[in-house]
């Protein structure tokens, strides 16, 4: 099943609440949670006490929930998997070259409650992969260069998509295969065709006056990819 996370780093910071809950009335999945530190990545966002705030937001009156998906550039790790499990984070993802031991962060997050999710920077290779896919639940492709939103899709990654549904399929093991910056309605279907099941979006969404027609126009584009790859 896809799934449609935009990324609130493209919000009205001023507004967050109301964003989160207007996003989730417009048909998000999950809501993808951007934590910065201005020393893995050059820029600063948000940390735990937010992720406090927002959770409640997270739950509509109507029975709709979002998970929230957090990603951590930030480095190192550890210190704050806690904080962010405690503040209701269902996913926390982290990237391999922010931690000195990737299997022991892994186990934190599983062992505090949360999906564990490994991200790749666009010019970092999969190794880190190899002996862990076993500890890991989500697979974050940076489809461009983490710190800011609103830059544009790099190619490369849609090489690494498909690699990695490769290693996924050939594994058998339930992995989720997120994909994060620069996704927009026009490309969406050719990243689903790579390999991808899930859709990090920020300005494409957030950018949009209606934030239902943003997300219904991805969802149609996702419709076609699976109908072509049903006819393939
Ligand atoms: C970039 C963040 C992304 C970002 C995506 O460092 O990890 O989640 O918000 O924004 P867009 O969709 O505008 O590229
Ligand atoms: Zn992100």
């Amino acid at each position: 099943m896809y799934l449609i996370a935009p990324s609130i780093l493209s919000a009205d910071f001023a507004r967050l609440g109301e964003e989160v809950t207007r996003v989730i009335d417009a048909g998000a999945d999950w809501i993808h949670f951007d934590v910065m530190d201005n020393h893995f990545v050059p820029n600063l966002t948000i940390g735990p006490a937010v992720a406090v705030a927002l959770k409640p937001y997270c739950a509509r009156p109507q029975g709709r929930r979002a998970a929230l998906d957090v990603h951590l550039m930030v480095e190192p790790v550890d210190a704050l998997i806690e904080p962010f499990a405690a503040a209701g984070a269902d996913v926390i993802s982290f990237h391999p070259e922010a931690s000195l031991h990737v299997d022991r962060t892994l186990q934190l997050i599983r062992a505090s409650g949360c999906k564990a999710g490994l991200a790749f920077n666009p010019a970092t290779p999969l190794s880190a992969l190899e002996y862990v896919l076993d500890k890991v639940d989500l697979v974050l492709i940076m489809s461009v260069n983490p710190g800011f939103g609103g830059q544009s899709f790099i190619e490369a990654a849609l090489r690494k998509i498909e690699r990695v549904r490769t290693l996924i399929d050939a594994s058998g093991l339930d992995v989720r295969l997120e994909v994060d910056g620069g996704i927009k309605v026009q490309n969406i279907q050719r990243v689903a065709a790579a390999g991808a099941d899930t859709f990090v979006a920020g300005s494409a969404i957030f950018g949009c006056a209606d934030y239902h027609a943003a997300i219904g126009a991805m969802r149609y584009e996702l419709a076609r990819s699976s109908q072509a790859s049903r006819v393939a």
